[in-house]
């Protein structure tokens, strides 16, 4: 399993610098010559239900009873796939929007690999007791993923509120962590898995945490472009991803 998961990451070391130089072609990013597209929100739920379907099988194929531990770990990984998959894509006001099929496919891979092998960690790997649940590192991953799906679900809802119904511009978002970086979303997301690696405490929940941050921080560093771009009065000193710094 570890030498599957290192050859996985070294995939990421490879796509990281890819995702730098190409920018992947959705939501403002879009534009023609990436072959078929199907309307956005359909997109979304295609491309992300294999994260939960993938774990679920997983979890449920494993005749032996779960510890509460692996429940825990379960229900936290369902509750963030369940909202990005099934709720997130009613939220979004991109109607007549399209994604390339090309992206929807290839976040399909990225869930089918990272969701076999965090399953397979969670249902059948996993020993911990309920002693677990008073460990530091438990204690500590959980608030830290607390603390970054807090931040994700409030940037996203602050960017799709950006828009009136109907509408499908761009405008500069203000306020709360907006005044430091251009992507709070992406940063919460990062720091959301970075909790769940440090509460799993695993080689495979590492590893999604690392590709997480392989897709996202290329993401944001293009939003940050874009924004810089397009709005001559985009304010200098906010950062694209990492506040203070990056
Ligand atoms: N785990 C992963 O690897 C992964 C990968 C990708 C995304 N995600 C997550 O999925 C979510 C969406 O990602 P994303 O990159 O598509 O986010 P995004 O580009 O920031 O867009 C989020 C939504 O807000 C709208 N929006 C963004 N900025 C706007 C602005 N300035 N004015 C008006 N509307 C604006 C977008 O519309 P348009 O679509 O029309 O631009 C879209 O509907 C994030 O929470 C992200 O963390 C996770």
């Amino acid at each position: 399993m570890n030498t599957l998961i290192l050859l996985w990451l070294l995939v990421a070391l490879v796509i990281f610098p890819l995702l730098l130089r190409i920018t992947a072609p959705y939501g403002r990013h879009t534009k023609a010559g990436w072959g078929i597209t199907l309307p956005n929100h359909i997109g979304w739920i295609i491309m992300e239900s294999p994260a939960w379907i993938v774990m679920t099988t997983w979890f449920f194929i494993n005749p032996a009873d779960k510890s509460n531990v692996q429940w825990f770990f379960y229900l936290l990984y369902m509750g963030h796939y369940i909202y990005r998959s099934l709720i997130f894509p009613f939220r979004l006001r991109t109607k007549g929007k399209d994604m390339p099929l090309v992206i929807v496919l290839s976040a399909i891979l990225f869930n089918l690999v990272n969701a076999s092998i965090l399953g397979y960690f969670v249902s059948y790997a996993c020993t911990y007791t309920d002693v677990w649940f008073y460990d530091p590192r438990f204690i500590l991953g959980l608030a830290l993923f607390i603390l970054g799906f807090g931040i994700n679900f409030w940037a996203d809802s602050t960017l799709i509120n950006l828009r009136k119904p109907g509408e499908t511009g761009y405008k500069i978002p203000q306020g709360g962590l907006f005044n430091y970086i251009s992507c709070p979303n992406h940063f919460g997301e990062i720091l959301e898995w970075c909790g769940y690696a440090l509460l799993c405490w695993s080689v495979p929940a590492l590893s999604f945490a690392i590709w997480t941050a392989a897709n996202l921080l290329p993401r944001a560093l293009s939003h940050h472009r874009w924004y810089r771009d397009k709005f001559p009065e985009y304010p200098a000193r906010r950062k694209a991803v990492i506040p203070f710094l990056w």
